[in-house]
């Protein structure tokens, strides 16, 4: 029925179904390798946006470039180094190799973890600690640590170890982000010293 309608009405068939192609404006016939992009949902911070952008978006450019948020890095761009860390339902996931198009759930950037008024126990304890050298780094660590507390509130090393094995940091601040993860446990679980496992 669309393929019929399609010619009857001049729109493409790919409008008729949702999904929109980009036509040129100037008069000239449509270029015949169109771009086509569809509106697609996602729920960020807690708001619910629609985005007008090609399926195979690398996530990463969706949050930096389509919503403003961009204090998730981009470094490899390959899924190795954790720069672009967000969570996915709670789950720490690589913005960078993640198509917008295959995304689904509840995503959380930094700029969402907390606010400045009202700082994530994570968030405080990488000022407490001093982590940051550079900081290019650091927004992916603290989501790293941020998912790692939720799932396991008093990890041991291996545990922490673990976790961070996918997050790079050149200036070597990884000391410091160990004793800032034990640091943000204590907190959260309301002792006034961190534990040592
Ligand atoms: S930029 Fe995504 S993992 Fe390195
Ligand atoms: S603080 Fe510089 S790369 Fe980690």
């Amino acid at each position: 029925m669309l393929e019929i309608l399609s010619p009857l009405i001049g729109l493409p068939v790919q409008i008729l179904r949702g999904n929109i192609t980009r036509l040129q404006l100037d008069g000239r016939a449509p270029n015949p390798v169109t771009e086509e992009v569809s509106l697609v949902d996602i729920t960020v911070n807690g708001e619910t946006r629609q985005l007008d952008v090609e399926p195979h978006m690398p996530f990463l450019w969706a949050l930096r470039d389509e919503l403003g948020l961009n204090r998730t890095k981009y470094a490899c761009g390959i899924g190795i180094c954790g720069a672009c860390t967000v969570h996915v339902d709670g789950q720490p996931r690589r913005a960078c190799i993640l198509r917008i198009g295959d995304v689904r759930g509840s995503i959380t950037t930094i700029e969402g973890l907390g606010s400045p008024d009202a700082l994530h126990a994570v968030q405080q304890a990488w000022i407490d600690a001093q982590v940051a050298q550079c900081g290019y780094c650091q927004s992916g660590q603290i989501m790293t640590a941020a998912a790692l507390l939720a799932r396991s509130p008093s990890p041991t090393d291996a545990e922490i170890n673990a976790a961070f094995g996918g997050n790079l940091c050149r200036c070597g601040t990884y000391p410091r982000i160990r004793k800032a993860v034990r640091l943000a446990a204590a907190a959260l679980a309301g002792d006034s010293a961190p534990r040592t496992r």
